[in-house]
Protein backbone atom coordinates (compact mmCIF):
# COMPACT_ATOMS: atom_id res chain seq x y z
CA UNK A 1 0.00 0.00 0.00
CA UNK A 2 1.55 3.40 -0.87
CA UNK A 3 1.29 5.99 1.84
CA UNK A 4 0.40 9.64 0.65
CA UNK A 5 1.23 12.58 3.01
CA UNK A 6 -1.16 15.72 2.91
CA UNK A 7 -1.37 19.24 4.39
CA UNK A 8 -3.19 19.31 7.21
CA UNK A 9 -3.48 23.00 7.15
CA UNK A 10 -7.79 23.23 7.82
CA UNK A 11 -7.99 25.00 4.65
CA UNK A 12 -6.93 21.47 2.41
CA UNK A 13 -10.62 20.98 2.32
CA UNK A 14 -9.40 18.00 0.07
CA UNK A 15 -6.99 16.14 2.63
CA UNK A 16 -10.29 15.59 5.02
CA UNK A 17 -12.41 15.10 2.20
CA UNK A 18 -9.92 12.15 1.66
CA UNK A 19 -9.73 11.55 5.38
CA UNK A 20 -13.44 11.43 5.71
CA UNK A 21 -13.81 8.76 2.75
CA UNK A 22 -10.90 6.50 4.20
CA UNK A 23 -12.45 6.17 7.59
CA UNK A 24 -15.99 5.73 6.48
CA UNK A 25 -14.41 2.62 4.54
CA UNK A 26 -12.68 1.41 7.63
CA UNK A 27 -9.50 2.38 6.72
CA UNK A 28 -6.79 4.12 8.90
CA UNK A 29 -5.70 7.68 9.02
CA UNK A 30 -2.82 9.53 11.04
CA UNK A 31 -3.46 12.76 11.55
CA UNK A 32 -1.92 15.18 14.28
CA UNK A 33 -3.33 15.85 17.92
CA UNK A 34 -1.98 18.93 20.31
CA UNK A 35 -0.47 15.93 22.56
CA UNK A 36 1.32 13.41 19.86
CA UNK A 37 -0.40 11.72 16.48
CA UNK A 38 -3.13 9.26 16.56
CA UNK A 39 -3.41 6.45 13.92
CA UNK A 40 -7.37 7.11 13.53
CA UNK A 41 -10.09 4.42 12.50
CA UNK A 42 -13.98 4.42 12.94
CA UNK A 43 -14.33 4.03 16.52
CA UNK A 44 -17.62 2.12 15.85
CA UNK A 45 -16.53 -0.03 12.86
CA UNK A 46 -14.75 -3.58 14.52
CA UNK A 47 -12.99 -4.04 11.55
CA UNK A 48 -11.65 -0.94 11.51
CA UNK A 49 -10.05 -1.57 15.28
CA UNK A 50 -8.54 -4.61 13.76
CA UNK A 51 -6.83 -2.85 11.37
CA UNK A 52 -5.17 -0.01 14.08
CA UNK A 53 -3.87 -3.85 15.48
CA UNK A 54 -2.28 -4.99 13.03
CA UNK A 55 -0.77 -1.67 11.37
CA UNK A 56 0.87 -1.47 14.75
CA UNK A 57 1.75 -4.35 15.81
CA UNK A 58 -0.08 -4.45 18.94
CA UNK A 59 -2.11 -6.51 21.74
CA UNK A 60 -5.83 -6.33 21.24
CA UNK A 61 -6.32 -6.43 24.71
CA UNK A 62 -4.84 -2.69 24.73
CA UNK A 63 -7.95 -0.22 24.28
CA UNK A 64 -8.13 2.46 22.10
CA UNK A 65 -9.10 6.20 22.86
CA UNK A 66 -12.07 7.54 21.09
CA UNK A 67 -11.77 11.22 19.85
CA UNK A 68 -14.67 13.10 19.51
CA UNK A 69 -15.49 16.94 17.94
CA UNK A 70 -18.26 17.60 19.75
CA UNK A 71 -19.27 17.44 23.45
CA UNK A 72 -22.38 16.06 23.09
CA UNK A 73 -20.52 13.31 21.12
CA UNK A 74 -20.26 11.50 24.72
CA UNK A 75 -23.84 10.65 25.04
CA UNK A 76 -24.02 8.65 22.24
CA UNK A 77 -20.87 7.18 23.70
CA UNK A 78 -21.16 7.17 27.60
CA UNK A 79 -24.09 4.86 29.50
CA UNK A 80 -23.43 7.35 32.18
CA UNK A 81 -22.01 10.66 32.71
CA UNK A 82 -21.30 11.23 36.39
CA UNK A 83 -21.23 14.97 37.87
CA UNK A 84 -17.41 15.26 38.08
CA UNK A 85 -16.82 13.87 34.18
CA UNK A 86 -19.55 17.04 33.51
CA UNK A 87 -16.94 19.42 35.52
CA UNK A 88 -13.51 17.89 34.13
CA UNK A 89 -15.67 17.90 29.90
CA UNK A 90 -16.64 21.73 31.00
CA UNK A 91 -12.85 22.64 32.33
CA UNK A 92 -10.42 20.80 29.96
CA UNK A 93 -12.25 20.08 26.91
CA UNK A 94 -11.33 20.26 24.06
CA UNK A 95 -7.82 19.71 25.27
CA UNK A 96 -5.29 16.96 26.63
CA UNK A 97 -7.31 14.99 28.98
CA UNK A 98 -8.92 11.14 28.18
CA UNK A 99 -11.67 10.35 30.32
CA UNK A 100 -12.64 6.61 31.13
CA UNK A 101 -16.59 6.04 31.39
CA UNK A 102 -18.92 3.34 31.00
CA UNK A 103 -19.52 2.02 27.74
CA UNK A 104 -23.37 2.10 25.56
CA UNK A 105 -23.59 -1.35 23.83
CA UNK A 106 -22.99 0.75 20.27
CA UNK A 107 -19.22 0.88 21.32
CA UNK A 108 -17.28 -2.33 19.95
CA UNK A 109 -15.69 -4.85 22.55
CA UNK A 110 -13.02 -4.69 19.52
CA UNK A 111 -12.68 -0.78 20.29
CA UNK A 112 -12.36 -0.89 23.83
CA UNK A 113 -10.03 -4.17 24.09
CA UNK A 114 -13.10 -5.98 25.79
CA UNK A 115 -13.86 -3.50 28.28
CA UNK A 116 -17.05 -2.53 29.48
CA UNK A 117 -15.80 1.25 29.71
CA UNK A 118 -15.10 3.36 26.81
CA UNK A 119 -11.64 6.52 27.23
CA UNK A 120 -12.93 9.22 25.19
CA UNK A 121 -11.36 12.41 24.32
CA UNK A 122 -12.47 16.16 22.46
CA UNK A 123 -8.80 16.65 21.04
CA UNK A 124 -7.91 20.60 20.60
CA UNK A 125 -5.65 20.59 17.80
CA UNK A 126 -7.89 22.50 14.64
CA UNK A 127 -6.96 19.38 12.56
CA UNK A 128 -7.93 16.53 13.89
CA UNK A 129 -11.77 18.50 14.99
CA UNK A 130 -11.73 18.98 11.70
CA UNK A 131 -11.34 15.42 10.78
CA UNK A 132 -13.60 14.27 12.89
CA UNK A 133 -16.56 16.81 12.86
CA UNK A 134 -16.50 16.27 8.79
CA UNK A 135 -16.02 12.76 8.78
CA UNK A 136 -19.74 12.53 11.36
CA UNK A 137 -18.06 9.71 12.95
CA UNK A 138 -16.05 8.85 16.22
CA UNK A 139 -12.39 8.20 15.66
CA UNK A 140 -10.87 5.37 17.71
CA UNK A 141 -7.08 6.05 17.95
CA UNK A 142 -3.82 4.96 19.60
CA UNK A 143 -0.71 7.03 19.12
CA UNK A 144 0.32 6.65 15.59
CA UNK A 145 3.97 4.17 16.24
CA UNK A 146 4.64 0.64 16.31
CA UNK A 147 4.18 -0.71 19.12
CA UNK A 148 6.85 -0.43 21.25
CA UNK A 149 8.49 2.82 20.02
CA UNK A 150 7.86 6.43 21.18
CA UNK A 151 4.94 7.88 20.04
CA UNK A 152 5.03 9.80 16.56
CA UNK A 153 5.43 13.85 17.70
CA UNK A 154 5.97 14.91 13.44
CA UNK A 155 4.53 13.27 10.67
CA UNK A 156 7.89 11.91 9.71
CA UNK A 157 8.30 9.89 12.45
CA UNK A 158 4.80 8.61 11.87
CA UNK A 159 5.95 7.75 8.32
CA UNK A 160 9.17 6.09 9.56
CA UNK A 161 6.68 3.48 11.74
CA UNK A 162 3.50 3.54 9.25
CA UNK A 163 5.10 4.00 5.82
CA UNK A 164 3.20 1.06 3.41
CA UNK A 165 0.63 0.06 6.46
CA UNK A 166 -1.69 2.85 6.43
CA UNK A 167 -3.31 4.93 3.13
CA UNK A 168 -2.79 8.77 4.49
CA UNK A 169 -0.74 10.71 7.40
CA UNK A 170 -2.24 14.17 7.62
CA UNK A 171 1.01 16.36 8.04
CA UNK A 172 0.20 19.06 10.67
CA UNK A 173 3.73 19.59 11.21
CA UNK A 174 5.46 18.96 15.05
CA UNK A 175 3.22 18.44 17.96
CA UNK A 176 2.95 21.09 20.81
CA UNK A 177 3.24 18.87 24.03
CA UNK A 178 4.49 15.99 22.69
CA UNK A 179 3.18 13.56 25.75
CA UNK A 180 -0.06 11.66 25.65
CA UNK A 181 -3.03 13.20 27.16
CA UNK A 182 -3.50 12.35 31.33
CA UNK A 183 -5.92 9.79 31.85
CA UNK A 184 -8.32 9.82 34.52
CA UNK A 185 -11.15 7.45 35.54
CA UNK A 186 -14.62 8.77 37.04
CA UNK A 187 -16.24 5.31 36.90
CA UNK A 188 -15.75 5.33 40.92
CA UNK A 189 -17.21 7.96 43.16
CA UNK A 190 -12.84 9.62 43.73
CA UNK A 191 -11.41 10.38 39.94
CA UNK A 192 -8.50 9.04 39.61
CA UNK A 193 -5.88 9.30 37.63
CA UNK A 194 -4.27 6.52 34.94
CA UNK A 195 -1.85 8.00 33.08
CA UNK A 196 -0.04 11.36 33.79
CA UNK A 197 0.03 14.02 31.03
CA UNK A 198 -0.14 18.00 30.87
CA UNK A 199 -3.40 18.02 32.99
CA UNK A 200 -1.73 17.53 36.18
CA UNK A 201 -3.50 16.20 39.25
CA UNK A 202 -3.09 19.72 40.76
CA UNK A 203 -5.80 20.88 37.31
CA UNK A 204 -8.39 17.89 38.38
CA UNK A 205 -8.31 18.63 41.82
CA UNK A 206 -8.92 22.46 41.46
CA UNK A 207 -12.39 21.10 39.61
CA UNK A 208 -13.44 18.07 41.14
CA UNK A 209 -11.68 18.34 45.00
CA UNK A 210 -10.25 14.99 46.03
CA UNK A 211 -8.37 13.16 42.93
CA UNK A 212 -6.52 10.04 43.52
CA UNK A 213 -3.51 8.13 41.46
CA UNK A 214 -3.52 4.84 40.45
CA UNK A 215 -1.39 2.89 42.91
CA UNK A 216 0.64 1.18 39.96
CA UNK A 217 1.89 4.60 38.72
CA UNK A 218 3.91 4.77 42.38
CA UNK A 219 5.64 1.14 42.11
CA UNK A 220 7.72 -0.26 39.64
CA UNK A 221 7.03 -4.01 40.69
CA UNK A 222 4.76 -5.65 38.19
CA UNK A 223 2.59 -7.32 40.89
CA UNK A 224 0.56 -4.26 40.94
CA UNK A 225 -1.52 -4.02 37.32
CA UNK A 226 -2.15 -0.64 36.27
CA UNK A 227 -5.80 0.17 35.58
CA UNK A 228 -4.68 1.31 32.22
CA UNK A 229 -3.80 -1.81 30.20
CA UNK A 230 -1.80 0.02 27.82
CA UNK A 231 0.50 1.53 31.23
CA UNK A 232 1.79 -2.56 31.38
CA UNK A 233 4.03 -2.73 28.29
CA UNK A 234 7.56 -1.54 28.25
CA UNK A 235 6.74 1.60 26.34
CA UNK A 236 8.80 4.23 24.49
CA UNK A 237 12.14 2.11 24.72
CA UNK A 238 15.01 3.31 22.39
CA UNK A 239 17.12 0.10 21.20
CA UNK A 240 20.09 0.85 23.15
CA UNK A 241 20.62 0.71 26.96
CA UNK A 242 18.72 3.92 28.76
CA UNK A 243 19.94 4.93 32.21
CA UNK A 244 18.96 8.42 34.22
CA UNK A 245 21.74 9.33 35.76
CA UNK A 246 20.46 11.41 38.92
CA UNK A 247 22.46 13.47 41.63
CA UNK A 248 23.89 16.96 42.21
CA UNK A 249 24.03 19.08 38.48
CA UNK A 250 27.95 18.69 38.62
CA UNK A 251 28.56 15.14 39.84
CA UNK A 252 25.53 13.82 37.29
CA UNK A 253 28.18 15.63 34.45
CA UNK A 254 31.27 13.91 35.86
CA UNK A 255 29.30 10.42 36.02
CA UNK A 256 28.16 10.40 32.49
CA UNK A 257 31.28 11.97 31.22
CA UNK A 258 33.01 8.60 32.73
CA UNK A 259 30.44 6.26 31.76
CA UNK A 260 30.65 7.50 28.36
CA UNK A 261 34.10 7.05 28.45
CA UNK A 262 34.07 3.33 29.76
CA UNK A 263 32.01 2.82 26.75
CA UNK A 264 34.04 3.97 23.99
CA UNK A 265 37.12 1.80 25.32
CA UNK A 266 35.05 -0.91 24.86
CA UNK A 267 33.85 0.42 21.61
CA UNK A 268 30.12 1.26 22.14
CA UNK A 269 28.04 4.39 20.55
CA UNK A 270 27.25 6.72 23.36
CA UNK A 271 24.32 9.06 23.58
CA UNK A 272 23.77 11.57 25.94
CA UNK A 273 20.20 13.11 26.61
CA UNK A 274 20.26 16.71 28.36
CA UNK A 275 19.20 19.73 28.91
CA UNK A 276 20.47 23.01 26.77
CA UNK A 277 22.09 24.28 30.24
CA UNK A 278 24.70 21.42 30.32
CA UNK A 279 24.98 20.99 26.34
CA UNK A 280 28.53 22.03 26.54
CA UNK A 281 29.71 20.07 29.09
CA UNK A 282 29.24 16.60 28.18
CA UNK A 283 32.41 14.68 26.52
CA UNK A 284 30.34 12.61 23.57
CA UNK A 285 30.02 12.57 20.06
CA UNK A 286 26.53 12.66 20.16
CA UNK A 287 24.79 15.21 22.83
CA UNK A 288 21.06 15.35 22.47
CA UNK A 289 19.17 18.57 23.70
CA UNK A 290 15.86 17.36 24.86
CA UNK A 291 14.66 21.77 25.88
CA UNK A 292 15.38 24.02 28.55
CA UNK A 293 15.03 23.40 32.26
CA UNK A 294 13.61 27.24 32.30
CA UNK A 295 10.59 25.51 30.73
CA UNK A 296 9.59 22.31 31.00
CA UNK A 297 7.13 21.99 28.32
CA UNK A 298 10.29 22.58 25.50
CA UNK A 299 11.52 18.91 27.42
CA UNK A 300 8.02 17.24 26.95
CA UNK A 301 7.74 18.44 23.62
CA UNK A 302 11.22 17.15 22.57
CA UNK A 303 11.39 13.86 24.69
CA UNK A 304 10.45 11.54 21.91
CA UNK A 305 12.09 13.02 19.60
CA UNK A 306 15.23 12.37 21.14
CA UNK A 307 14.63 9.00 22.26
CA UNK A 308 13.72 8.09 18.09
CA UNK A 309 17.28 10.13 17.41
CA UNK A 310 19.06 7.42 20.00
CA UNK A 311 17.44 4.50 17.57
CA UNK A 312 18.55 6.51 14.03
CA UNK A 313 22.18 7.28 15.41
CA UNK A 314 22.58 3.42 16.69
CA UNK A 315 23.24 4.79 20.11
CA UNK A 316 24.26 1.00 22.27
CA UNK A 317 23.99 3.12 25.44
CA UNK A 318 22.26 5.85 26.21
CA UNK A 319 22.23 8.46 29.61
CA UNK A 320 19.83 10.65 30.25
CA UNK A 321 19.73 14.02 32.83
CA UNK A 322 16.48 13.37 34.99
CA UNK A 323 13.44 16.38 34.25
CA UNK A 324 10.97 15.69 37.48
CA UNK A 325 11.13 19.05 38.22
CA UNK A 326 8.14 21.76 36.94
CA UNK A 327 4.46 20.72 36.98
CA UNK A 328 5.19 18.30 33.72
CA UNK A 329 7.88 16.58 35.53
CA UNK A 330 5.76 13.62 36.89
CA UNK A 331 4.57 13.00 33.54
CA UNK A 332 7.84 13.51 31.79
CA UNK A 333 9.36 10.73 34.92
CA UNK A 334 6.36 8.75 34.13
CA UNK A 335 7.67 8.56 30.31
CA UNK A 336 11.27 8.23 30.64
CA UNK A 337 11.31 5.78 33.56
CA UNK A 338 9.22 3.15 31.17
CA UNK A 339 11.85 3.76 27.95
CA UNK A 340 14.32 3.33 30.65
CA UNK A 341 13.16 0.44 31.95
CA UNK A 342 13.02 1.96 35.52
CA UNK A 343 17.82 1.82 35.27
CA UNK A 344 18.71 4.37 37.63
CA UNK A 345 22.32 5.74 38.35
CA UNK A 346 23.30 7.52 41.37
CA UNK A 347 25.87 10.16 40.34
O1 LIG B 1 -2.79 11.82 23.71
C1 LIG B 1 -3.31 10.73 23.52
O2 LIG B 1 -4.07 10.19 24.34
C2 LIG B 1 -2.99 10.02 22.19
C3 LIG B 1 -3.60 10.85 21.06
C4 LIG B 1 -3.49 10.18 19.73
O3 LIG B 1 -4.93 11.18 21.36
N1 LIG B 1 -3.46 8.68 22.19
C5 LIG B 1 -2.88 7.70 22.91
O4 LIG B 1 -3.45 6.45 22.69
O5 LIG B 1 -1.96 7.88 23.66
P1 LIG B 1 -2.71 5.11 23.13
O6 LIG B 1 -3.55 4.02 22.54
O7 LIG B 1 -1.29 5.14 22.75
O8 LIG B 1 -2.90 5.05 24.67
C6 LIG B 1 -4.18 4.80 25.21
C7 LIG B 1 -4.07 4.40 26.65
C8 LIG B 1 -3.57 2.98 26.82
O9 LIG B 1 -2.70 2.94 27.95
C9 LIG B 1 -4.87 2.23 27.11
O10 LIG B 1 -4.66 1.07 27.85
C10 LIG B 1 -5.67 3.26 27.87
O11 LIG B 1 -5.39 4.45 27.20
N2 LIG B 1 -7.13 3.03 27.78
C11 LIG B 1 -7.92 3.11 26.70
N3 LIG B 1 -9.19 2.76 26.98
C12 LIG B 1 -9.22 2.46 28.30
C13 LIG B 1 -10.23 2.01 29.22
N4 LIG B 1 -11.47 1.82 28.82
N5 LIG B 1 -9.87 1.80 30.50
C14 LIG B 1 -8.59 2.01 30.92
N6 LIG B 1 -7.59 2.42 30.10
C15 LIG B 1 -7.89 2.64 28.82
MG1 LIG C 1 0.69 4.80 22.63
Amino acid sequence: METIFANADITNENAFKQAGELLHAGELVAFPTETVYGLGGDALNPAAAGKIYDAKGRPSDNPLIVHIAHLESVEALAAEIPENAKLLMEAFWPGPLTIIFKKKDVVPKETTGGLNTVAIRMPSHPAALKMIGDAGTFVAAPSANLSGRPSPTTAEHVLEDMNGRIPLILNGGAVGIGIESTIVDVTSPVPTILRPGFITAEMLRSIVGEVHMDPALESVSADVAPKAPGMKYTHYAPKGDLSIVEGEAADVVAKINALVADGKAKGQTAAVICAEENAGKYICEHVLVAGTRKDDLTIAAALYRVLRECDNLGADLIYSESFGDGTMGYAIMNRLMKAAGHRIIKA
